[in-house]
């Protein structure tokens, strides 16, 4: 899924090689971008600890049915003021259903999770807590985090496309899912 509104920016480009990779590896793919999407945040109504599903019926319900069906998903988001992008957010805590109310993942364990994080800044440890902290979430609802990657000086939306490395990477990532 792509959290950044920028359709063929650098998430975009980036989460799209790692499912060619995965394809050519042999897997079915769907790609999401949130920010086509009509969705609501968390209303934290708890609906989901009685019940297994989240209560709100709107266009993250076929996301968070299709994660539950995948053996791996790409999350991708741009950093916006250290965090995740709002569109990614709201995303992210409407996962809270696949935790039931013993703080267990209702989530087959094993899924494998790539996290695709792209930035303006050129240091990429400027804000490296964010993905590394998504990771954590990730841990907790059972994924194995199959790699990060992080792309520095994405202010332009095509830079990544100089950035050789970072597509072999998304490739090879993709591939060995
Ligand atoms: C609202 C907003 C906040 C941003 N905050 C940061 C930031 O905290 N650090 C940073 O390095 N870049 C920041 N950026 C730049 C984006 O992270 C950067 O352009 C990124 O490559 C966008 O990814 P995309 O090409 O996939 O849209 C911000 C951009 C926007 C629009």
């Amino acid at each position: 899924m792509v959290g950044s509104p920028r359709k063929d920016g650098n998430v975009d480009r980036l989460v799209q090689v790692v499912l060619d990779g995965a394809e050519e590896a042999g897997y079915e793919i769907e790609k999401y971008r949130l920010n086509e999407m009509n969705y609501s945040g968390c209303q934290g109504c708890n609906y989901c600890k009685s019940a297994d599903n989240c209560k709100i019926d709107d266009d993250l319900s076929g996301l968070l049915e299709a994660i539950r069906e995948a053996d791996a998903v790409v999350f991708g988001s741009p950093i916006y003021f250290y965090l995740f992008s709002g569109q990614f957010k709201l995303m992210q805590d409407r996962m809270y259903s696949f935790i039931d109310s013993e703080f267990r993942s209702r989530l087959a364990p094993g899924k494998k999770a790539v996290i695709v994080t792209s930035q303006g800044h050129p240091d990429i440890s400027a804000f490296e807590k964010a993905a590394d902290e998504f990771a954590g979430i990730m841990k907790i609802l059972g994924f194995e985090v199959a790699e990060i990657i992080r792309m520095g000086g994405g202010g332009a939306p095509d830079a990544v496309l100089e950035r050789k490395d970072l597509l072999d990477k998304a490739k090879a990532t993709g591939k060995a899912l």
